[in-house]
């Protein structure tokens, strides 16, 4: 400031000032100036700084004049080294300037604001000391080696011609490699010729009940209870009435569904969402049987099939019925739901109109992602990792379990050993509003059945989402819930 600066160096990536003159060691200064920018906000959390080599470079200093900046900067928590060696602003502030040890602090606090990014869970996670909140899956568990190494081979190998627009069913290697994994794990039937790649279940849903509206579909059957995110809003957006068919232990009744009237229905057969069963072979053929004698189609949500701990799932109900089953399959329960990845298994009928739809709806998925995930699947990772992952859910599901039957043995927990949830019927003296509202003060995080029920009466029950939650976090919240539930009772 007023200075001459005719000794100075200037960084334009960093718009680092140094005065040679002021008598304060030069790393000293690109601290300051550093610390001051990320105080100020002009370098956000996560921002990138430029390789000391860089940066000495612009600055006019020896290298290691800038790496005695850097350390001293990550060592006050203001910075976080990276693996490949780049340095970033941490995520978040340092409280007090600390010494050697806020380092590490630091890297954990990135991890976890990493891991809880989904707008879902950060929504959630406010305010509860356990949260039980359902569909949250462990990306902290993200094979980010495996898939790096398949992002390098796609952008190493594919030429450049395959970056352009595409078909709207998705990448060709993708549709194969689906079909391969598909029909050796789910026993689907499954052709390259009828896959459509999509942003996940939620969008693949959208465009077969927007096809089946302008088909002439009138009316759709939805599972009683089940999700209210996805078709139940899209079908009463299309112009479709929706009707309710009560889901008995073993899935949906199909004794209820011929006085449906319906031209669709949406299953979870693998593990329904949320009660936890899962659809018998009996009741399997007989929604096959309907769905030839109507012309109607089945949407099968194959949710959480890739998590049964106590055997080999049940395969797909597309196996049984390619012209009347839609399979409907998504990344968003095994790698993360914010890579937006699904895929359907389109009956030969539909496909143009399906992979119209797509194109219409936003021209295509990304295609190195497509790309990507193909050479995961081709080179095994997509294995692997459900290899991995399958005995730390069920670990998680068995200490929520142990923990029920030691401090609430009268819940009763439903469902067969799969997924990434539990739901537990209460005894018929609680009231299920009230259980929630008492777990919420006692900062817990759970929901209940009711929102979920379509025709609204049922028993009451609490969903368990656990795939996110450690198991001494797991007991400490069954614990709560024992606490409210005492609270509930004795008032
Ligand atoms: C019943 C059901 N199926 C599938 C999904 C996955 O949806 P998406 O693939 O769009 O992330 C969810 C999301 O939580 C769900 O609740």
């Amino acid at each position: 400031m007023g200075r001459s600066r005719t000794n100075s160096g200037l960084a334009e990536d960093l718009l680092i000032e140094l005065d040679r003159d002021a008598g304060v060691p030069l790393h000293r200064q690109i601290e300051a100036s550093i610390r001051a920018s990320i105080r100020a906000g002009r370098l956000r959390a996560g921002a990138s700084l430029p390789p000391t080599r860089t940066l000495a470079a612009g600055l006019g200093v020896s290298r290691g004049v800038v790496v005695e900046a850097y350390q001293q900067l990550v060592a006050e928590g203001y910075l976080a080294s990276r693996s490949g060696g780049y340095t970033q602003v941490a995520a978040t502030m340092p409280q007090t300037v600390a010494g050697a040890g806020s380092a590490a602090s630091t890297a954990t606090s990135m991890a976890a604001s990493t891991a809880g990014s989904t707008a879902q869970q950060a929504a959630r996670s406010v305010g509860f000391r356990i949260d039980f909140g359902y569909g949250r899956t462990d990306v902290s568990q993200f094979p980010r080696a495996a898939w790096l190494r398949s992002v390098r081979t796609v952008l190493t190998t594919t030429p450049n011609d395959r970056f352009a627009y595409l078909d709207g069913r998705g990448v060709p290697e993708l549709r194969q490699a689906l079909c391969d994994y598909l029909n050796r794990v789910r026993g689907t039937l499954a052709v390259p010729g009828n896959v459509v790649v999509c942003n996940g279940y939620g969008q693949g849903v959208a465009l077969l009940i927007q096809v089946l509206a302008r088909r002439g579909a009138r009316r759709i059957a939805l599972e009683d209870p089940s999700s209210r995110d996805d078709a139940r809003v899209l079908a009463a957006a299309a112009g479709l009435d929706v009707v309710g068919i009560p889901v008995g232990p073993d899935g949906v009744r199909v004794d209820a569904l011929d006085l449906a009237d319906a031209d669709a229905l949406v299953l979870t057969p693998s593990h329904q969402w949320p009660t936890g069963g899962v659809l018998s072979a009996t009741a399997r053929a007989e929604v096959i049987r309907w769905a030839r004698r109507r012309g109607a189609i089945v949407i099968e949500d194959d949710y959480d099939a890739e998590y049964r701990y106590d055997r080999s799932p049940v395969g797909a109900m597309q196996g049984l019925a390619p012209e009347h089953v839609v399979y409907c399959g998504t990344a968003s329960k095994t790698l993360a739901p914010g890579l937006r990845l699904g895929w359907m298994v389109v009956p030969p009928q539909l496909v143009a109109d399906v992979a119209a739809a797509k194109l219409l709806a936003d021209r295509g998925s990304s295609v190195i992602d497509q790309l990507t995930f193909a050479d995961f699947l081709t080179r095994g990772e997509f294995d692997r990792h459900l290899r991995r992952m399958r005995p730390v859910y069920r670990r998680r599901r068995d200490a929520l379990l142990d923990a029920l039957r030691t401090h609430l043995p009268d819940l009763r927990p439903a469902g067969i050993a799969a997924g990434q949830h539990v739901v537990a019927w209460l005894p018929p003296d609680l009231d299920e509003a009230a259980v929630v509202a008492a777990a919420a003060r006692h900062g817990l995080g759970i929901q209940g059945v009711g929102p979920f029920r379509i025709a609204g009466a049922g028993p009451g029950g609490l969903i368990f989402g656990y795939a996110i939650l450690s198991e001494s976090a797991i007991a400490e919240g069954v614990a709560l819930l024992a606490t409210a539930i005492r609270e509930v009772r004795g008032s």
